[in-house]
């Protein structure tokens, strides 16, 4: 039997209405994904990819930015339907993002082990403890790379690609099943796009295989 799809996205029509026009972002836009699988976005400035990543999570600009049309089916659910109250337990969650550039997406003020325990206890179903959640922060540096010492550091004591890698480590922090990234590199010079990028293409193998 077929895999079902993780999310199904039909015919999503999607515009911004500013005070001088109405720009249509999203005409019809379809795509499938199973678990497991990657879908690459490609498309010129402009064309519509951020749109389509907050029109997911449901983060358009609120009285800007309006679904005209279409379906957005996550495990069987159209996200669209679903109650605001509800989209809580999806972001961060069930479907996690990474945006284009790391800065905007820490908080300086805070140790960055404290951002990666943050997500956890946002989102403790499992009800771990404080002791659990810290040997948990730990292993997810560890997985991308950052020895554990560097938690009690802030945000700007990392370089540009330890800083994205952080948030990495946040975002695959509560094992979504859904993983969207933005331009996750883009912010990052050559080498380090390509470090991030098999580290990222490595880690979805190692946690679809664990
Ligand atoms: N808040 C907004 N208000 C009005 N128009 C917007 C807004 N956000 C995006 N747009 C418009 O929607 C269209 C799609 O923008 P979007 O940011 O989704 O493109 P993109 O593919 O992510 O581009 P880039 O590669 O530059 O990140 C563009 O024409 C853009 O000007
Ligand atoms: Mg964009």
């Amino acid at each position: 039997m077929e895999k079902e799809n993780l999310l199904e996205i039909s015919n999503l029509k999607v515009e911004y209405k500013t005070d001088e026009a109405v720009v249509y972002a999203l005409n019809g836009v379809g795509l499938e994904i199973k678990r497991g699988e990657t879908l690459g976005l490609v498309g010129e400035t402009g064309a519509g990819k951020t749109t389509l990543a907050m029109s997911i999570l449901r983060l358009l600009p609120k009285n800007v930015g309006t679904v005209r049309e279409g379906s957005i089916i996550f495990d069987g659910k159209d996200l669209l339907c679903e109650r605001e109250d509800h989209m809580l337990v999806y972001r961060g969650k069930r479907i996690s993002m990474i945006f284009q550039d790391p800065m905007t997406s820490l908080n300086p003020l805070m140790r960055v082990g404290d951002q990666i325990a943050e997500i956890l206890e946002l989102h403790n179903d499992e009800k771990l403890t404080q002791e659990q959640i810290s040997h948990k922060v730990d292993q997810m540096l560890e997985m991308v790379g950052i020895a554990t010492e560097r938690k009690n550091d802030y945000p700007h004591q990392f370089s540009g690609g330890m800083k994205q890698r952080v948030v990495i480590a946040i975002s695959l922090a509560c094992e979504p099943e859904l993983l969207i990234a933005d331009e996750p590199t883009t912010a990052l010079d050559v080498t380090i796009q390509a470090q991030v990028l098999n580290m990222m293409t490595d880690l979805k193998t190692r946690l679809a295989h664990p």
